[in-house]
């Protein structure tokens, strides 16, 4: 994914923000992510830390962001440190930010090099008396490995063993998971080149071709438009479309499957999300036509209860009352049973288990309040599913909604969704 500029405004406007909800005598400081090997000499491609490039727009590796501000000196009461260039990194690695660059980029007057940062820090420290600092409290992050903020963690806290530490991770996700108008406006594009990603496949999609095509076809199209894949793209043709998160994407689509695309484009660090399922051949069985529809039902009865004051456990709850009468209707449950059924297990979920929304942003299950109600601001996902593995197939579909005071707003209803649009544009 390419570096995209984006008014200074948003950062300096998050900062201010931030600044907002915290004590008196405070410190905040924000690392970047590391550079994580692999093996050899081998890494991976740098993935900057979500909460740093909100707060300051900036890409760069080994760069600091502390915020003190009631210090003393007024010019430290924000400061960004990033690494000095020089000859080496310039003829390997290429061009470094000099610090009108990086002021430029994050609105911050006062930047220095990383060889200032113990001096400085510590006369913040003898001022400060909270220090708020970071760590990963994603209710389903499983990292084993310490990151660049859990090594600043530790090291400060061996250092400076009497200060108050705070969760600024809190903090932090309370503001992010309300998106401000500049972000809408990045997320709006991440959707429409997801977009233009799925319609190119609608054209490509036929018997013969193999999941690793569809896969080649999406990333040229999203990386022509300064996109990239959001996420590790799911292609998932017949029965592996009940694998939630397959994705190998090396199988050739058979006449009468059904081809499974989670797939979606990110565009300046903000991601999109999307879930389609397409007949291989262009048109669904009658079968599949009904559990299409059903899907697009629930759907769209969830789309509508996406409103203020709901929480994303009132979602599931809904999402799994319509899921249920559907598959009464479809036959694959009997009443008589769902009358009888164990409601600590009910019987729907050996047909769709996972969440049906989460929040959606600079990273792609953002970060939020899970148990908080939704509000006007916060973006989500809806995505059903019913998995009918007995017969072989499932059917997902997954949208991008922004919740208001008022009607929901699909960012992603340009997405062809209809089973007859999509049968259309197969066949044109
Ligand atoms: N693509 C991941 C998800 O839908 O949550
Ligand atoms: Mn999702
Ligand atoms: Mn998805």
């Amino acid at each position: 994914m390419k570096p995209i500029a984006i008014d200074p405004q948003l950062f300096v406007g998050n900062r201010e923000r931030l600044r907002g909800l915290l004590p008196p005598k405070s410190v905040v400081v924000v690392n970047a992510n590391d550079i994580l090997p692999t093996n050899a000499d081998g890494s991976l491609p740098h993935v900057q830390n979500a909460d740093l490039f909100y707060l300051t727009g900036i890409l760069q590796e080994e760069s600091i962001l502390v915020l003190a501000p009631d210090a003393y000196e007024e010019k430290h009461r924000e400061i960004l440190f990033v690494r000095e260039p020089n000859e080496l990194a310039l003829i390997w690695e290429g061009h470094k930010l000099s610090k009108a660059e990086a002021t430029g980029i994050s609105g911050i007057r006062t930047v220095k090099w990383l060889a200032e940062f113990p001096t400085v820090f510590r006369s913040l420290m003898c001022e400060a008396e909270q220090v708020w600092l970071n760590t990963n409290e994603h209710a389903r992050a499983a990292d084993e490995v310490e990151t660049r903020e859990l090594r600043f963690l530790r090291a400060c806290q061996r250092q400076y063993p009497l200060h108050q530490y705070r969760r600024l991770a809190r903090l932090v996700a309370a503001l992010r998971v309300v998106k401000q108008p500049q972000e809408l406006e990045l997320l709006r594009t991440a959707c429409q080149i997801t977009g233009l990603g799925f319609r190119r496949l609608l054209k490509f999609v036929k018997p013969g071709v193999n999941e690793c095509e569809v896969e080649a076809e999406l990333a040229h199209e999203f990386l022509r438009h300064k996109g990239g894949f959001a996420y590790n793209p799911i292609i998932a043709t017949g029965a592996n479309n009940c694998v939630l998160h397959y994705n190998v994407n090396d199988q050739v689509c058979e006449a009468g499957q059904l081809l499974l695309l989670d797939v979606a484009s990110a565009y300046g660090q903000y991601n999109a999300d999307l879930t389609r399922t397409i007949p291989v051949s262009g048109r669904f069985t009658p079968r599949q036509r009904q559990v299409y529809d059903a899907v697009l039902r629930i759907f769209r009865g969830v789309v509508e209860q996406m409103r203020p004051g709901k929480t994303t456990r009132d979602l599931r709850q809904l999402t799994e009352r319509l899921a249920e009468r559907e598959l009464i209707e479809l036959g694959v449950l009997k009443a008589e049973e769902v009358a009888r059924q164990d409601p600590d297990a009910p019987l729907l979920r050996k047909y769709f288990m996972h969440g049906v929304a989460h929040p959606l942003g600079l990273d792609v299950h953002d970060v939020g309040a899970p148990a908080a109600p939704i509000a006007p601001g916060w973006v989500l996902t809806c995505e059903p599913a019913l998995y009918l593995r007995e017969e072989g197939f499932g059917v997902r579909l997954e949208n991008d909604i922004l919740v208001t005071e008022s009607a929901p707003i699909d960012l992603m209803v340009d997405i062809p969704i209809e089973a007859d649009e999509i049968e259309a544009l197969m066949a044109s």
